[in-house]
């Protein structure tokens, strides 16, 4: 093949926010696949918080972007040619390709999806990795009882959107915590939410009195800083605390801002715990068979916002999570089909 794969690579460790200069752009020849291998063309990228975090040097659970590598991302794309006994030419895959137009993979590396059930980008959402941490992160960690309240902050994201619905589909009372009216009535109207408070223009500790009467069952902390002070100071008697996540810390310059209130865990009998969902990487055909058999019932919405304008989009589409401005999964549209 004679096409040019573009990528995007990381050129700098960012300080703060990520910047232009942060991120170099590459050419180089599309690779041939050997033996066991796929020849993919990339369709969609998946935008994470997570990249943030593996864009900084340091020990994490995962080991960080080199400068000059192609930036790691999940994609969703189509297989162009094969020398893999399970994957023909025309079957669609996801997997952890990174920020590029084509990569060669190993067969084991990519997972066939099916585009006649769901559009493709939301294997990259509610049927991928976001929609795996909110079922296993729920359901393993915070394990909602029927009656329970669950309260999940990031309410409007590709995570916390799904874990509010399957809270209701476990028969719990789920509150949402977004920034803005639009993602409040949106976590309401549309993902049926009980209720949602906008922490943009609400006091969150009286929306939380107002809304959990009887204390928080289940806090599942996607933005971690103020937010999760003010669940903490609200949990009920053996509540579970998941974290998640914690957004509003990952441009930050100087030390995070840790939890004040934790002294709620003793006097509530309450756990806090650390979630990384790879640890269910086994069990991911189990969630996404039920999440699948829901999606189809219409028993759960899935949202996707995809930005456009192909790989030169990728810097400043990254950005939008960090300022709240996606609804559900953001993918960046790479490819045509
Ligand atoms: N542990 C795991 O295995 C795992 C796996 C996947 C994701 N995660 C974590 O889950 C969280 C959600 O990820 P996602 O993919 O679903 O992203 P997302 O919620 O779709 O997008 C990020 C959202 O975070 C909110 N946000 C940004 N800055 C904020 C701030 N300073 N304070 C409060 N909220 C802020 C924004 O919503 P508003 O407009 O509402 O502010 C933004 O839309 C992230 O923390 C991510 O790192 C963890």
């Amino acid at each position: 093949m004679d096409a040019v794969n573009h990528q995007v690579r990381l050129a700098a460790r960012p300080v703060g926010l990520p910047k232009r200069s942060d991120w170099s752009y590459a050419e180089e020849p599309v690779g041939e696949p050997g033996e066991g291998e796929v020849l993919v063309e990339i369709l969609y990228v998946s935008l994470d918080p997570a990249m943030r975090g593996w864009m900084n040097e340091g020990r994490s659970y995962i080991a960080p972007v080199g400068i000059g590598d192609v930036m790691r991302a999940l994609v969703a794309g189509r297989v162009v040619a094969s020398n893999h006994a399970d994957l023909a030419v025309g079957d669609h895959v996801t997997g952890p390709l990174g920020v590029q137009e084509y990569a060669v993979a190993g067969g084991h590396a990519v997972m066939k999806v099916d585009p006649g059930l769901a559009p493709l980008p939301v294997y990259l959402g509610t049927l991928g990795m976001p929609g795996m941490t909110a079922y296993f992160g729920l359901l393993e960690i915070g394990r909602p009882a029927e009656g329970e309240t669950v309260v999940v902050s990031g309410a409007a994201g590709a995570v916390g959107g799904v874990v509010g619905q399957i809270a209701k589909l476990k028969g719990a009372r789920a509150i949402g915590i977004a920034g803005g009216a639009e993602k409040c009535d949106y976590v309401m109207q549309e993902l049926g939410f009980d209720a949602a408070i906008d922490y943009k223009s609400q006091d969150v500790a009286a929306g939380l009195h107002e809304h959990c009467p009887k204390g928080i069952d289940v806090y599942f902390d996607n933005v971690g800083g103020e937010i999760l002070d003010a669940a903490l100071a609200r949990l009920a008697r053996h509540a579970r605390v998941v974290i998640c996540g914690a957004i509003s810390q990952y441009n930050a310059t100087g030390a995070m801002t840790g939890p004040s209130n934790y002294m709620s865990l003793l006097v509530n009998h309450a756990s806090m715990t650390g979630f990384v969902v790879s640890d269910y990487g086994d069990r991911y055909a189990e969630g996404a068979r039920e999440m699948t058999g829901w999606l189809s019932a219409g028993k759960l919405v899935s949202r996707e916002d995809i930005a456009e304008g192909g790989l030169q989009r990728f810097p400043e589409t990254l950005l939008r999570l960090f300022e709240g401005r996606n609804t559900g999964k953001l993918v960046l549209h790479v490819a045509e089909d």
